[in-house]
């Protein structure tokens, strides 16, 4: 999946060209070279790949985040739109990928510093157009994003933030779709921070003046599921 742009290309061949020198390349001769330059390749990919955790694409992440562009999509046009929590933006491809003329620009934001080269990747497609991108991904804290001119936040990792001060730095008269599940579990692979056990408990943690949803998505398997709330409104 990464080894077939421009950029991915040349990053692999410099990180052999840096590691073994151009002048070891002629000694040893074109196949071994070949060879050296197959490892560094490979050795690339291991190195993404390590850092990604596929469970960004899983049945329930996916099937929640299809539930969300459902719901949202009607009241969007021309929306320029921050995702608080964006993990590797996977959202944002599927929202462009249905709907790409309702969204001037998507800003993904997320804490962990080793999410936006991967998101960056995923929404390559958007993001190609370097002084006209579609799609942000950013390093940053939830609490210091920057409203100007946004008209829609979203947070579908709610249950992973450490409390609600993210929503409390969202200016009043926002957009906001906000997901959370009932799993309570603070051991991975759920990483529960913020547990919201019942749709009530979610509902009562975000204070709106217009709701125009708040409902629940059963995700269930054969033994065993769970419930993804998600609240749309008004702050
Ligand atoms: C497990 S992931 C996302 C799960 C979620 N159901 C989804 O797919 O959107 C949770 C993400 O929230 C991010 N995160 C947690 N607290 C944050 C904060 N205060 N600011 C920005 N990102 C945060 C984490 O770094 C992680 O990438």
């Amino acid at each position: 999946m990464y080894g077939n742009d421009p950029i991915s290309i040349a990053l692999w061949v410099s990180i052999a060209e840096t590691r073994f020198g151009h002048k070891n390349f002629d000694h040893i001769g074109n196949i071994s070279s070949n060879v050296i330059i197959l490892i560094s390749f490979i050795q690339y990919l291991a190195a993404i790949n390590n850092n990604m955790n596929y469970d960004a694409f899983s049945h329930g992440q996916i099937k929640s985040k299809l539930w969300l562009c459902e719901q949202i999509e009607p009241y969007l046009e021309n929306a320029n739109v921050i995702i608080l929590g964006s993990w590797y933006n996977i959202l944002a491809f599927m929202m462009l990928t249905r709907c790409q003329h309702k969204y001037n620009q998507i800003t993904g934001i997320d804490l962990d510093q080793s999410c936006a080269p991967i998101a960056n990747k995923l929404c390559d497609a958007w993001i190609v157009d370097q002084y006209d991108a579609k799609v942000k991904n950013v390093h940053g804290f939830a609490d210091n994003a920057d409203y100007f001119g946004v008209s829609l936040v979203i947070n579908c990792s709610a249950e992973h933030f450490t409390d609600q001060s993210w929503f409390d730095k969202i200016p009043a008269g926002m957009l906001v779709c906000i997901q959370s599940s009932n799993m309570t579990d603070p051991a991975a692979p759920w990483l529960i921070t913020n547990p919201s056990p019942t749709l009530a408990s979610f509902i009562s943690k975000y204070n709106l003046t217009t709701t125009y949803m708040a409902d629940t998505m059963r995700i269930q398997y054969d033994q065993w599921g769970y419930d993804r709330y998600m609240i749309i409104g008004i702050k």
